[in-house]
């Protein structure tokens, strides 16, 4: 076995050629020109870190290098690459900066793991003679973390970024919004645009101050905070920088106590709610025949999407246990007309698939009935985001003595290889209509990157392969044993994982609990 053997997500295509294989050394450059030079310099970071090589950035190139190339005709779409490793040099084309971004996770993996450390200035730095030609299953590729139920700082979330995007992932959704916290700041938009006279800043000012509270986590108390708007463009233009879009979630119109104790107005009665830690769902609503209502949701959407760079808004309608089938209709339908109006495609959970959906939205699958997604995604042409709860839910414990997690979803716990066996393309609907696959990480437990990452790591693996590689191209024992691999890798990064008793792990995790898993106790959502 070498590292050619232990990529993930497994390519489409991996040749070894009979040739002598390329080392990499003290005197290579990286050569790459115009828009490849930034993925260049990325690649380069991780490089000069790993090897103590100067690795230039240059124009020209010469034998032993490494040379991005972007190409006009290319096979396979934008995110799609090829690799070409000889004794002479290694080259990566792609026609786009994404793809050539892909490819250099891709070369990150191909070097030994030694590269992901700061030690390795006595290590050789070799790969095998190989031809590589790469595209995705899926367009989107997903994580999802709830900074609502837990604040994650702006850097912290560019720490997520960083880890889950070598596994080719390319969208972040963030749940801004839920019962116990508002995380984005909503400017008061003038008296014309708010004739309820709402206070927007009191979301951030009463909402930014909320967080869950249960007792078996640790801390207890999720973390306060909000993003400011200008903080949500910095964190859109780093994870631009790594290929990777943020599609912003505000829940509707159940999930909303944080909005409801934040203005008065949304309530029937114009007496705000009290904030609440509670980890229930399923309690709060807004009200169908309160002006004020659709006022809010179209101040809120309209401010959204003019700080959202990508095409997406996404508008919850998940868990609206409180509210009437008929009240719940007659909201959706009229927050999928405000949030297309903004020219964004309306994002939603499955249940939002009870009302008529405009051209170009997008149903995100977590449960339940197949049949109105599959009605929608074939009449309506809308496109769907496979998170089935079951496959994809990265809240969920590993076994029942998780420190942290939940166990809510049937069948539970889940290791990795739950979230490995399954075909997004179920239920009745085929790969045309799937947009892609997503993990959502709910935090009713999580208080921090490493817990959310032993929580996410390896699960999060499995759905990167699952979205980027063909259902014919993956092998659980395989995947097994390239995860072992991986091991190494993360922990040179110091990414926790859980350290599942099925995979042979070439290096351990950091353990990221400061108290014993003896102490845990049962954790009740
Ligand atoms: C969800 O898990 N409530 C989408």
């Amino acid at each position: 076995m070498n590292t050619t053997d232990n990529l993930i997500p497994r390519p489409s295509h991996v040749a070894l050629l009979d040739g002598p294989a390329f080392t990499l050394t003290l005197t290579a450059r990286i050569t790459a020109a115009h828009l490849a030079v930034p993925v260049a310099e990325q690649l380069a970071t991780v490089l000069r870190r790993g090897t103590g090589f100067g690795l230039p950035i240059v124009e020209d190139t010469r034998p032993g290098d490494i040379t991005l190339e972007l190409v006009e005709a290319f096979d396979g779409g934008a995110e799609a690459y090829a690799i070409s490793v000889t004794e002479g040099g290694v080259r990566l084309t792609a026609s786009t900066a994404a793809g050539l971004f892909n490819g250099i996770q891709t070369l990150r993996q191909l070097l030994p793991a030694a590269v992901e450390g700061a030690d390795s200035s006595e290590h050789t730095w070799v790969i095998p003679a190989v031809e590589i030609f790469d595209t995705p299953r899926f367009a989107y590729r997903g994580l999802m973390l709830d900074v609502a139920r837990n604040f994650f700082t702006v850097e912290e979330v560019k720490e997520q970024i960083d880890v889950m995007t070598q596994f080719k992932l390319n969208t972040l959704h963030l749940h801004l919004t839920d019962d116990q916290a508002w995380r984005i700041e909503i400017h008061d938009p003038g008296s014309a645009r708010n004739p309820s006279g709402m206070p927007y800043a009191n979301l951030t000012a009463v909402g930014g101050r909320g967080a869950v509270e249960v007792h078996t986590a640790m801390p207890a108390r999720g973390r306060e905070g909000f993003y400011t708007q200008q903080d949500f463009k910095d964190i859109q233009a780093y994870a631009a920088s790594k290929n990777v879009l943020v599609v912003p979630e505000i829940d509707l119109p159940g999930h909303v106590n944080s909005a409801l104790a934040a203005i008065p107005q949304l309530n029937p009665d114009g007496v705000a709610k009290a904030m609440r830690t509670t980890a229930e769902v399923g309690w709060s609503t807004l009200s169908a025949n309160l002006p004020a209502t659709y006022e809010f949701v179209r101040e809120v959407l309209g401010q959204l999407a003019a700080i959202t760079v990508g095409p997406y808004l996404h508008i919850g309608g998940d868990e609206a246990l409180v509210t009437g089938h008929d009240e719940y209709v007659e909201m959706v339908q009229q927050f999928v007309r405000i949030g297309a109006d903004t020219g964004k495609s309306v994002v939603g959970w499955n249940e939002f698939a009870a009302v008529e959906l405009p051209e170009g939205s997008v149903i995100q699958y977590w449960h339940g009935d197949f049949a109105p997604v599959v009605r929608q995604a074939g009449e309506g042409g809308s496109k769907v985001i496979m998170s089935p709860a079951a496959n994809s839910y990265l809240d969920q414990k590993y076994n029942d003595s998780s420190p942290i997690g939940l166990q809510w979803v049937e069948g539970g716990p889940f290791t990795w290889a739950e979230y490995y066996n399954w075909d997004p393309a179920q239920g009745g609907l085929e790969d045309h209509n799937i947009l892609g696959v997503e993990g959502p990480l709910w935090t009713e437990t999580v208080r921090n990157n490493q817990q959310a990452y032993w929580l996410l790591y390896p699960r999060l693996v499995s759905l990167a392969e699952v979205a980027w590689s063909g259902q014919e191209a993956r092998n659980t024992g395989d995947f097994r044993r390239r995860l072992g691999a991986l091991g190494e890798r993360l922990a040179k990064q110091g990414v926790t994982f859980q350290e599942a008793p099925d995979v042979e792990w070439a290096a351990k995790p950091d353990w990221p609990f400061t108290t014993p898993p003896s102490q845990y106790g049962t954790i009740e959502a």
